[in-house]
């Protein structure tokens, strides 16, 4: 028995040995010969011990590197990183992801080609190359002798980089796929999807056209960050029709500037000033001014912050809980779907400067043209005015206001409250059977544990004891922890 014990041990650690041996001299080889350019007959295939980054191709300053990307634990997505910042500055489809799975498999054959038959992704650059580089300013290109046929930088995500050209045909999206910017005939405007088909407009910027004029016939504008620090509009050559400027405008700085869209909506800008991403512009300053801060059926008010539109205090934080199954709107076929109405004062639609409004004599006739309308989910009416908005979608987050003259109207569906209490019941549920569950099987084990040591004590002990076995395991499991850091 001993001997058997000793022996395996030896074998395990000489294991060990051999793993921490061939792992270690396979970090070493990547560390120190970054991969600046793959050729045709490039093949690669996710390793599944790499835990978030799998790096295949690194830019000349070493900055930027193209590889795979494991998101959400098993999916693969095709990427440019940063070190320093958490979020890619490219993905190769913003609506897709491979598995991260020996099935998966990335060539390089003059297109960029990566499939994945289990997750039925084929996505090709559809190009006839040589070689695939990465520029030093994260541009990812298909290169052939020394023409580019295919660049990361015609396809953004959520990130232009200093000098890439932003034009009418592109958009960049938020991460969360719920924001998007777009250029229009004179300016910049960012969208909020607020249902399955439609867009709202919660920021613009027109071209001031100082320097030059926005010209019919002359093509569409494009936007570009300038090194000299601001987001320029361009439509003919370089004079800007317009200058967004960023903190560092004018002033002389040496560092990368990028923009993003970030998840909240927002646009910000960040220089690279040698060891961090510093923040270098914001397109909405404040909180109350974003799209849905608050989320559904909300409040923001300026210097109080978030509550509910109709005083109830929120759960996990939500106002309202909206399902995904619910109904798009109140018309439902022949059967009326049923709601409550909230109504309060002191409310008014943010960024209402882009929102559509009627002129109404009343409260009660704008609330009426709502109550009539079953495709509309509330409406805010300014007795000051006489101005009535109409919301076309679920109510997100509305602006607190001092005026009690300013009166929201809105529609809540019925089922809510019923589906969230249904869901509360069966969490209740689901708890007990757990919680009698763990007790059965803690009451078999102290069992288990009496009549065991009483059959050891029978024994006298001469069994073997599972102590050591178990310890040894959990202490290699350490060490193969701590060696990996
Ligand atoms: C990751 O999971 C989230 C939530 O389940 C989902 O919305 C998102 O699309 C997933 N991302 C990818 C790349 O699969
Ligand atoms: C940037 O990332 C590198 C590599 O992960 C890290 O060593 C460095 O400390 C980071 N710098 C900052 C300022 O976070
Ligand atoms: C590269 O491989 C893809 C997928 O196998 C194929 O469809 C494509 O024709 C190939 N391209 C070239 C240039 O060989
Ligand atoms: C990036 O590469 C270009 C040439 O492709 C070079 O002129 C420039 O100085 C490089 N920039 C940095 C920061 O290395
Ligand atoms: C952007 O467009 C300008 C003019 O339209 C062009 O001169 C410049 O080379 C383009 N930049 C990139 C990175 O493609
Ligand atoms: C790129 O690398 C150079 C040195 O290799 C460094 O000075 C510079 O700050 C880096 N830029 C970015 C954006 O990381
Ligand atoms: C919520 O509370 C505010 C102030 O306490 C009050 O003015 C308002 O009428 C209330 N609204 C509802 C829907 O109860
Ligand atoms: C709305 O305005 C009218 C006259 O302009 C006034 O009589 C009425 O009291 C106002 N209503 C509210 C709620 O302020």
């Amino acid at each position: 028995m001993e001997g058997l014990s000793l022996s395996s041990r030896v074998t395990r650690f000489l294991l060990l040995f051999v793993f921490l041996v061939c792992s270690h001299n396979w970090h070493r080889v990547h560390a120190s010969e970054p991969v600046l350019e793959l050729m045709k007959g490039f093949e690669a295939k996710p390793d599944s011990s790499v835990e978030l980054f799998q790096p295949l191709l690194t830019d000349p300053s070493g900055n930027f590197t193209f590889g795979f990307l494991r998101v959400n634990r098993s999916r693969l997505s095709l990427a440019v990183t940063h070190p320093n910042l958490t979020d890619p500055l490219w993905v190769f489809d913003p609506t897709r992801s491979a598995s991260w799975s020996h099935k998966t498999k990335l060539i390089f054959n003059g297109s960029l080609v990566i499939s994945d038959p289990s997750s039925r992704v084929e996505w090709s650059t559809h190009t006839n190359g040589d070689r695939l580089v990465l520029r030093n300013d994260s541009n990812l290109q298909v290169v052939k002798s020394s023409s580019v046929e295919w660049e990361s930088f015609d396809f953004p995500r959520n990130t232009l980089v200093e000098n890439q050209n932003f034009t009418s045909a592109m958009a960049l999206v938020s991460p969360n796929g719920l924001y998007s910017m777009r250029l229009g005939r004179d300016f910049i405007g960012l969208y909020s999807k607020v249902s399955e088909d439609s867009q709202q407009f919660y920021w613009k910027h027109s071209a001031l056209q100082a320097k030059a004029k926005v010209k019919d016939g002359s093509g569409p504008i494009l936007a570009r960050i300038n090194p000299n620090g601001y987001l320029g509009m361009y439509q003919i050559g370089n004079t800007p029709i317009d200058v967004e400027a960023f903190n560092s405008f004018q002033r002389p700085v040496n560092g990368l500037l990028i923009l993003r869209l970030e998840s909240d909506g927002n646009l910000r800008g960040y220089l690279w000033d040698g060891s961090q991403w510093a923040l270098n512009y914001e397109a909405i300053r404040e909180t109350c001014d974003l799209p849905n801060p608050c989320g559904p059926y909300s409040l923001c008010t300026p210097g109080s912050g978030c509550s509910c539109l109709d005083n109830g205090t929120a759960v996990n934080g939500e106002c309202t809980h909206v399902s995904t199954s619910e109904p798009a709107d109140f018309c439902g076929g022949d059967e009326k779907v049923k709601f409550k109405v909230v109504r309060r004062g002191g409310v008014e639609v943010p960024f209402k400067e882009l929102m559509d409004h009627k002129t109404m004599s009343s409260l009660g006739e704008c609330e009426g043209m709502c109550v009539e309308d079953c495709k509309c989910f509330g409406s805010v009416y300014n007795n000051g005015s006489g101005f009535c908005y109409l919301i076309n979608y679920p109510i997100q987050t509305m602006l607190g206001v001092a005026d009690a003259s300013k009166v929201g109207y809105f529609k809540i569906h019925e089922s809510v409250g019923k589906k969230k209490s249904r869901v509360g019941l069966t969490v209740g549920i689901s708890v007990l059977a757990v919680l009698a569950l763990v007790l059965t099987v803690a009451m078999l084990f102290v069992a288990f544990r009496i009549w065991s040591r009483e059959k050891r004590v029978l024994e006298e002990d001469g069994g073997l004891s599972p102590g050591p076995y178990k310890n040894l395991g959990s202490d290699s499991f350490r060490s193969v922890e701590m060696s990996r850091r």
